[in-house]
């Protein structure tokens, strides 16, 4: 019996040093993944508040609307990757990541800005609410920016 436990465990010790060199990832600060969470977070929340607004009631607004919500995608696009590199068994982000996640943040705000709201409605409330979160992801974005922050090969 002690015989076949040792067995087993060698052979579990064998699979994980065969494994050990497929758990490469790519690796960054806390301070940076910290950034690139914040500004996930912001950009979720504008995406669900945008995304209740029926664009199709309102013809004048619709253009910047779904502008804005196409930027959102773009900066979405820049979180995603640097969450991803992260995981195990994936290459780095691209280095213009968090450049890219400013952007779309930029592009998503000036859309918004153009929008002309008069009534107190709901559609008012969900664009102020983009606003907001926007904001607020953009700052964690421009900070990951000035901290040059990067995923790199551990
Ligand atoms: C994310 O951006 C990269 C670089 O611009 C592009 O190659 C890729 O197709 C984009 N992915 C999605 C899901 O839009
Ligand atoms: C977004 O918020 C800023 C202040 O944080 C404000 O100046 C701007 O008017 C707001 N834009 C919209 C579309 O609510
Ligand atoms: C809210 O009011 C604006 C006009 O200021 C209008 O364009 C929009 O369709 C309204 N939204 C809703 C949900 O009625």
């Amino acid at each position: 019996m002690a015989r076949l436990i040792f067995a087993l465990v060698s052979l579990v010790c064998m699979f994980q040093t065969l494994a050990a060199p497929l758990q490469s990832r790519a690796v960054t600060s806390k301070e940076c993944s910290s950034f690139n969470v914040q500004a996930s977070i912001g950009i979720d929340a504008a995406r669900t508040s945008l995304g209740s607004i029926n664009t199709g009631n309102d013809i004048g607004n619709a253009r910047n609307l779904l502008e804005a919500q196409l930027s959102l995608l773009d900066a979405n696009n820049g979180t995603t990757q640097i969450a991803d590199s992260l995981l195990v068994n994936a290459p780095p982000a691209p280095a213009d990541a968090n450049a890219r996640i400013v952007s779309g943040l930029q592009a998503s705000l000036a859309s918004l800005s153009h929008v002309v709201l008069i009534v107190d409605n709901s559609t008012k409330a969900a664009v102020a609410a983009a606003n907001a979160s926007m904001t607020t992801a953009l700052e964690s974005a421009q900070q990951a920016v000035a901290a040059n922050c990067q995923t790199t090969v551990n």
